[in-house]
């Protein structure tokens, strides 16, 4: 009989970490321990979340991963059941909007911590984690920032604002996303940043200044580069992956103070009758920890918007999305944590800002708009349960054939040295690639 593959059980409908869960929905005694409950026959119990032992976190957890989402601070001072919801299935969160500049700076000489602050004591009181998102970023700026914002005050505008931000949280932050999307290549500029207010305003610096006033501000924070469009195997993703890893490592020539990488990761759902490789962010995330940084992925949600067919095969289809892109991510031991952008579609951006033409909902994210499991949160949490084992074989950091700058110290070239300065790479042939970790096929 021919065996079904992960992806085959998930396109099914079925979850995949068969009897994994079961225990969750049991009291939690020893007997019931995760372990023993793996030959047992998989009873999802409709509208039940899985609690304790059987969360996103708890799996997490046993992967050496932080697992948790992004949160929308008034549905967590207004809704019970969401905070219980938060609190049982995160081991890190972060704020959705309520520490972008727009949310904190009511006036140029204003701050309004008051949905900030209640964040940092949600999260400490629930033993939570909480990354800072987030210091620099071309959006959410205030309406008051282009009359007041000059070339004259510019930067001393951002190093105050993260002095007085990062500063107020200081040692209470996991990790700061300090620079949020600096890279678009469409803007054409050969160091590949966007061209943004701070980029006009302070010049190139400006991501090497923020950095360090993070670092100042608050020293015991995880300081992080976050981007999007670097996830799939596709042309545009190439090109800005190429940029993020030349802007990482003139960072690090400059002893910067980085360390770690967020990946967005807001992705759209494949079809199910095909198999996302993510070969290419694969083989970033190696390059990546080679620098000696950690990678989170930060904002995880998989969007169904081109998706034919009813609501259970578009879930399916995310599903299958979250476990192709976590099986391949977790793989690497530089990955700490995942965070998804929201927990139930009827909180998602998503569905306010790019939704369906037929505005049908969409349910990017594990749980639904009465906070029940969807087929994603299984997907996740079987990505989890196999991390360990897959662990045993990271693929190793690739020479990568977009890096035709590497520092060197300038004492090493002489004049009359006929060597060239900078080495070609030599990009490894494909057959030395590592093997990545998709869809067994059998
Ligand atoms: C989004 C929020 O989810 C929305 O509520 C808001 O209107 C716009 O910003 N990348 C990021 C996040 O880094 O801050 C964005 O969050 C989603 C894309």
């Amino acid at each position: 009989m021919k065996r079904l593959t992960r992806r085959e059980l998930l396109a099914m409908g079925r979850d995949v970490s068969a009897g994994l869960a079961a225990g969750a929905l049991l009291p939690l005694t020893g007997c019931h321990h995760r372990m023993e409950q793996q030959s047992s026959t998989r009873v999802i119990v409709p509208g039940l979340t899985p609690l304790g032992e059987g969360s996103l976190k708890a799996h997490a957890l046993d992967a050496n991963l932080l697992s948790g989402s992004a949160v929308d601070v008034h549905a967590l001072r207004m809704d019970g059941r969401y905070r219980g919801l938060v609190a049982e299935q995160c081991s890190i969160i972060v704020a959705e909007n309520a520490m972008k500049w727009a949310a904190l700076r009511p006036a140029p000489d204003v701050f309004e911590f008051a949905d900030a602050d209640y964040l940092v004591d949600f999260a400490e009181k629930n033993d939570i984690k909480l990354r800072g998102h987030n210091l620099v970023w071309h959006l959410a700026l205030p309406s008051w920032f282009k009359d007041t914002v000059f070339k004259g005050n510019a930067q001393k505008m951002l190093t105050e604002h993260i002095a007085t931000v990062a500063g107020r949280y200081a040692g209470r932050i996991h990790s700061w996303d300090v620079v949020n999307e600096a890279i678009d290549v469409n803007d054409q500029r050969p160091d590949g940043l966007r061209k943004t207010v701070w980029l006009e305003l302070i010049g190139e610096d400006y991501i090497e200044v923020a950095f360090r006033a993070a670092r100042q501000a608050d020293p015991s924070a995880l300081l992080t580069y976050n981007e999007y469009g670097i996830e799939r195997d596709n042309y545009a993703s190439d090109q800005k992956r190429a940029q993020v890893l030349l802007l990482l490592r003139r960072m690090k020539a400059r002893n910067v103070p980085i360390d770690a990488v967020g990946i967005q990761s807001h992705l759209p759902a494949e079809a199910l009758n095909t198999s996302g490789n993510y070969l290419g962010v694969a083989h970033f995330i190696a390059e990546v920890r080679a620098m000696g940084l950690q990678v989170f992925i930060t904002e995880m949600d998989v969007s169904d918007s081109a998706i034919q067919g009813d609501q259970r095969e578009r879930n399916r289809a995310v599903a299958a999305t979250y476990s192709d892109y976590l099986h391949v991510v977790l793989a690497d031991p530089a990955v700490k944590a995942v965070l998804t952008w929201g927990l139930s579609g009827s909180h998602s951006w998503l569905n306010h800002e790019q939704p369906r033409v037929d505005h049908s909902a969409l349910q990017p994210l594990p749980f639904d708009g009465e906070y029940k499991t969807l087929p994603a949160f299984f997907a996740m949490r079987e990505a989890f349960d196999g991390r360990l084992a897959s662990l045993k074989n990271p693929p190793a950091a690739a020479v990568d054939p977009w890096a035709p700058f590497t520092p060197r110290p300038k004492t090493a070239a002489k004049p009359d040295d006929k060597t060239p300065a900078v080495k070609k790479p030599v990009p490894a042939p494909a057959s030395t690639l590592p093997a990545m970790p998709t869809t067994q096929k059998n």
